[in-house]
C-alpha cells in the first residue's frame, strides 16, 4: 500500500503514518502560508481594527485558532450575498469572525454569538465595541448548548456559523437547522482536521463529533451541504457549507 493509500484510506493509521503526515504537512505549511498572506495582501486591504483585535487576542494569550484572514473574509462575502439580517455564531473567541460577521449585516440586523469562557468573551466584547459594532453584537455569555434552547424566540437565523468545541458539533448542527428557515445558510469550521475526520476508529471524542456531524448532514434532507478542504495559515483543516432547503 503507498504512503496515501495509509494515510488516506487506512481507518486507524499507525503512529508512524501520523508522523509522516505531519511532516508532509510542516514541508508544505510555509507555502501555505505564503500564498495566504499574498492572497490576503492584494484582496484583503489591511484593516486596523481586524489587526487590533488579532493583536488583543495573542497579548492576552488566547489561542490562536481564529478563521484566518481570508476565511474571515469568505464569511462576510457568504452573508452578504444573502444580505443577511440576523446571524448566531457558535463560538466567539476574541471576536475576530464575529466582527466579519457583524459587518456584513444588512441595515438594523443583529449578530448573537455564544461563548462559554467570561475571560474571553470580556477580550471579545472589547473588540467588538473597538470595532464601533456593540449595538448590533449581542454575546451570550455561557456554554452554547445551554444558551441555545432561547435562541427559538430570536430566530430565524439567516446565517449560522458553527465555530465552537467539535465534540459538540452534531448539536450544534442541529441547533442551527432547527434556528433556521427555508433559504438559511450554516457554515461549520474545523471539519477536515488534518485529515483526522477520516479516523473511523478514533476514540477522540473530538474526531467522533465531527463524523457524527457528517452522518447527520447526510441523513438530513432539509439541508443540501458541501465541506472544502482548506490549507493556509491554519494547516489543514475544511469548512463545511450548507444551504437549508426546506423551512426545519
Ligand atoms: N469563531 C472564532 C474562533 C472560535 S474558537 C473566530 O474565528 O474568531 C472556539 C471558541 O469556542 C473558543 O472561544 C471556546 O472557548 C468556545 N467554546 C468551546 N466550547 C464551547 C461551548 N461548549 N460553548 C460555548 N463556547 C465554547
Ligand atoms: C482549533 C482550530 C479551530 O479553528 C477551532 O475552532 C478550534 C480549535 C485547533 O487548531 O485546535
Ligand atoms: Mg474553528
Amino acid at each position: 500500500m503507498g504512503i496515501l493509500e495509509r494515510l488516506y484510506l487506512h481507518p486507524t493509521p499507525p503512529a508512524r503514518v501520523e508522523r509522516n503526515q505531519d511532516k508532509r504537512q510542516k514541508k508544505f505549511k510555509k507555502k501555505w502560508i505564503e500564498v495566504d498572506r499574498y492572497i490576503a495582501q492584494r484582496l484583503g486591504p489591511s484593516d486596523p481594527v481586524l489587526d487590533m483585535a488579532l493583536k488583543a487576542r495573542e497579548a492576552a494569550g488566547l489561542p490562536d485558532i481564529n478563521v484566518s484572514p481570508n476565511q474571515g473574509k469568505l464569511l462576510m462575502l457568504l452573508a452578504q450575498t444573502i444580505r443577511a439580517h440576523t446571524i448566531l455564531e457558535i463560538g466567539t473567541l476574541a471576536g475576530y469572525s464575529t466582527i466579519w460577521l457583524a459587518r456584513a449585516l444588512a441595515p438594523g440586523g443583529r449578530l448573537i454569538t455564544l461563548e462559554a469562557k467570561p475571560r474571553y468573551a470580556k477580550i471579545a466584547l472589547a473588540n467588538i465595541a473597538h470595532a464601533g459594532l456593540s449595538n448590533r453584537v449581542d454575546l451570550r455569555l455561557g456554554r452554547a448548548l445551554d444558551s441555545l434552547p432561547a435562541l427559538s424566540a430570536e430566530g430565524p437565523f439567516d446565517f449560522v456559523f458553527v465555530d465552537a468545541d467539535h465534540e459538540n458539533m452534531p448539536e450544534y448542527f442541529q441547533w442551527a437547522l432547527k434556528l433556521s428557515r427555508r433559504g438559511s445558510l450554516i457554515v461549520v469550521d474545523n471539519v477536515v482536521r488534518r485529515g483526522t475526520v477520516l479516523h473511523a476508529g478514533a476514540s477522540k471524542p473530538e474526531i467522533q463529533g465531527i463524523r457524527r456531524f457528517y452522518d447527520l448532514v447526510a441523513a438530513e434532507p432539509k439541508v443540501s451541504m458541501t465541506a472544502i478542504q482548506t490549507v493556509g495559515v491554519k494547516g489543514h483543516d475544511g469548512f463545511a457549507i450548507g444551504l437549508v432547503t426546506a423551512d426545519p
